[in-house]
């Protein structure tokens, strides 16, 4: 009985193992080819062969934000395979998180114009350092900023910072991410953090995406010793919650 056991995890284990490099494969072959289409269509765009009219631009834009779409689609499915294998590491940087949420808001810049809505940022005076997974947190934050300018129609995003003490825990970093836009129903809002899973409805489903990007924010935040939640009633907008202790350990080191 426990040698069957054995044998069979030993099993699903090696499948991991040989599915990641598969995996780890496959992404590298498909993303050169998207990178090339991504150069050519930004050559394109930079009108290096000549002016487009406007039909051919908005067709070379349409190339381009599909290629793009298709990349972060692959780096998620990477993201969850090396999660699942328990192979995604933790890296402990030091970093102020008002700085990082500016930068990602930078960065969103143009999403945030295109969609023309207001994005707000509410920060604590005093800097807030921490020691935890710079590029884990950035990529929570930016998942839950990218849904709320998916499913908010019209309003504002809004950002909040903030730090709570919570009894038995170290210092915590609150990450409120608060919208205007469509909300969620009470009995959508767990299966929302599961892979492939979205609400299901036309206006959704016409906004792209496969359903991944709650999951990673989930096991992210897990990693880091933290949780994501969401409040929210239909057509009342959506808060999504992150709480982050503001200290981790690296795994390697002793106390
Ligand atoms: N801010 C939000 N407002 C309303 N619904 C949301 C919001 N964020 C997420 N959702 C719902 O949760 C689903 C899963 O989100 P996610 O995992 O990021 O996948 P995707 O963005 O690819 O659809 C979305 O498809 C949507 O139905
Ligand atoms: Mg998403």
């Amino acid at each position: 009985m426990m040698a069957t056991e054995d044998t069979a995890s030993n099993k699903r284990e090696t499948e991991s193992v040989d599915n990641s490099a598969l995996l780890a494969n496959v992404s590298h072959e498909v993303r050169t080819p998207l990178n090339a289409i991504l150069g050519y269509t930004s050559m394109l765009l930079d009108d290096v062969w000549g002016e487009l009219n406007e039909k051919q631009r908005k067709s070379v834009r349409r190339i381009s934000s599909n290629a793009q779409h298709l990349l972060g689609l692959l780096s998620d499915i990477l993201d969850l395979t090396k999660l699942d294998a328990g192979k995604m590491p933790v890296h402990v940087d030091t970093f102020e998180l008002s700085d990082l949420v500016r930068e990602i808001l930078e960065e969103l810049e143009p999403l945030i114009e295109k969609a023309q809505l207001k994005a707000v940022g509410d920060f604590p005076q005093a800097p807030l350092w921490m020691e935890s997974d710079r590029q884990k947190v950035k990529q929570i934050v930016v998942n839950l900023l990218t849904n709320a300018l998916k499913f908010t129609p019209d309003g504002e995003i809004r950002i909040r910072i903030s730090t709570r003490d919570e009894s038995g825990l170290s210092e915590m970093a609150v990450i409120e991410v608060c919208d205007t836009g469509m909300g969620i129903a009470p009995r959508d809002q767990e299966k929302i953090f599961e892979s492939f899973r979205q609400v299901d409805s036309s206006v959704r489903r016409a906004r792209g995406g496969a359903g991944l990007g709650l999951a990673i924010c989930r096991q992210f935040a897990t990693m880091l010793n933290g949780s994501v939640s969401v409040l929210s009633e239909v057509g009342e907008g959506a808060t999504f919650i992150v709480k982050l202790p503001m200290r981790i350990k690296a795994r390697k080191e002793t106390p």
